[in-house]
């Protein structure tokens, strides 16, 4: 008896130092040409299938048949996917092949994840494997529209993949094309309407624009989205571009279904607010022609987009330019209903 016991102690001090020895030898392959055996590939891919599972079972997807949802999400896949996972305008590069594991082609796997699952990817990555976290945690929003359009891309042509995505947009007349393209990919006014999720930039206050872009470069503002489009911009570029999107004229868009008890209880909140839940008249700040520029104009933005950004304020995570903590305040004291009733307004609003 003792003698086993003996064994046992000498097993469990030599057997790490044995696996030293071999990591140390040099023996253990690292390259990736030569692949795992299969059964490591068989037994990596049934530990993650098996721990996304898992944790997936903690989400719950909210609707993902709003069309809006796809265009941003085409055009960050553009950006930030497609390099690896290849596209329907383009297939993965032979480079991205040799990748250990590869990213796979995902066209015959999406329909074999739930939406759940998906969303789980995509918001935490694969450890060990090259696949990345969403850039923030703080907008699972934009993780799900991601999922959304990973439901359409299996039967997605090459055509409607660059029309969503704004790859190539012909130049307009007038329109300056030596921009950086990705800009314009998602923003050009042409390609928004009343259901846009992505904000016009025409006619808003350029202090704002170049202040928002700063926020988001330095991950102030949280959007994964936004934060990839920046990332590869010398800062002296976000004066040039605040400029011309200061300079643009914002497009009156009619939302199909104005609810015009909605629009006027939007318009008493923005002109006159409400004292008895501290809520300030937006008109207070907002639209002032003689007001901080660093606010920001909210007249014929989309109803979607405001009350996306509403909400955000409301949960307490939007962030923003220094002065942010001013309409974190005011947000503090909205009900849901009174962000409707606020995002009704100011999208038909047209000064
Ligand atoms: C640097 C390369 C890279 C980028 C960029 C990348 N991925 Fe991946 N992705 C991978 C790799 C590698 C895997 C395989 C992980 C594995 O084998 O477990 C993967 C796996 C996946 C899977 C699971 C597929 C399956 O069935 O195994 C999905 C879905 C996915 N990625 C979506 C995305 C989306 C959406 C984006 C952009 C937001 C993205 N990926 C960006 C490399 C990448
Ligand atoms: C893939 C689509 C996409 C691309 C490319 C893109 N944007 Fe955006 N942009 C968005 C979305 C979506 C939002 C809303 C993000 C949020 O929720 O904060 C946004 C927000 C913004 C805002 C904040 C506007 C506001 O009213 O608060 C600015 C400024 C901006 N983008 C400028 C740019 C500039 C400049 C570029 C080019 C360098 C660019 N964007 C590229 C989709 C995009
Ligand atoms: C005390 C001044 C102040 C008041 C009052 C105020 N806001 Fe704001 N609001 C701001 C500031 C400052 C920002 C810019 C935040 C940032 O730094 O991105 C902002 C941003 C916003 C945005 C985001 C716009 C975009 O393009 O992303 C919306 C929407 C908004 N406010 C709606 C409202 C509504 C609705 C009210 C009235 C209920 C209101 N605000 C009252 C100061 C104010």
């Amino acid at each position: 008896m003792i003698v086993r016991r003996k064994y046992i102690i000498a097993a469990a001090v030599l057997l790490p130092v044995v696996g030293l020895l071999v990591g140390w030898s040099g023996l253990i392959g690292v390259r990736a040409s030569t692949g795992h055996w299969a059964v490591t590939d068989w037994f990596l891919h049934w530990v993650m299938r098996n721990s996304v599972r898992t944790a997936a079972l903690s989400h719950e997807a909210p609707p993902l048949d709003h069309p809006a949802l796809l265009p941003p999400a085409a055009g960050h896949y553009e950006i930030g996917c497609a390099m690896c996972h290849g596209s329907p305008a383009r297939p993965r590069s032979e480079t991205v092949k040799q990748m250990l594991p590869e990213p796979p082609d995902l066209v015959p796997v999406i329909s074999s994840w739930t939406d759940e699952q998906l969303f789980e990817i995509v918001q935490h990555g694969v450890r060990f494997t090259g696949m990345p976290a969403w850039p923030t945690q703080k907008r699972p929003d934009e993780v799900w529209s991601i999922v959304a359009f990973l439901r359409h891309l299996p039967s997605m042509e090459a055509e409607r993949y660059r029309e969503l995505s704004g790859l190539y947009p012909p130049p307009m007349e007038g329109e300056v094309d030596n921009l950086p393209l990705s800009c314009e990919s998602c923003h050009a006014e042409r390609r928004l309407n009343a259901e846009s999720l992505v904000p016009s930039l025409a006619g808003q206050s350029e202090t704002y624009l170049v202040e928002s872009l700063r926020a988001y470069a330095d991950g102030r503002r949280a959007s994964g989205i936004m934060q990839l489009a920046v990332s590869s911009l010398p800062e002296e570029a976000f004066g040039d571009l605040a400029r011309y999107y200061a300079g643009q004229e914002r497009s009156v868009r009619n939302p199909a279904d104005v609810d015009a008890g909605l629009v006027e209880q939007g318009r008493i909140l923005a002109q006159q607010g409400r004292a008895a839940d501290k809520i300030p008249a937006c008109l207070s700040c907002h639209e002032k022609p003689d007001g901080n520029p660093a606010y920001p104009r909210l007249s014929g933005l989309s109803r979607p987009y405001l009350t996306r950004q509403l909400q955000l304020f409301v949960d307490g995570v939007r962030g923003g330019t220094k002065y942010s903590h001013l309409m974190n305040e005011v947000a503090k004291n909205l009900e849901p209903e009174d962000v409707a009733a606020a995002a009704a307004y100011f999208s038909q609003r047209s000064e």
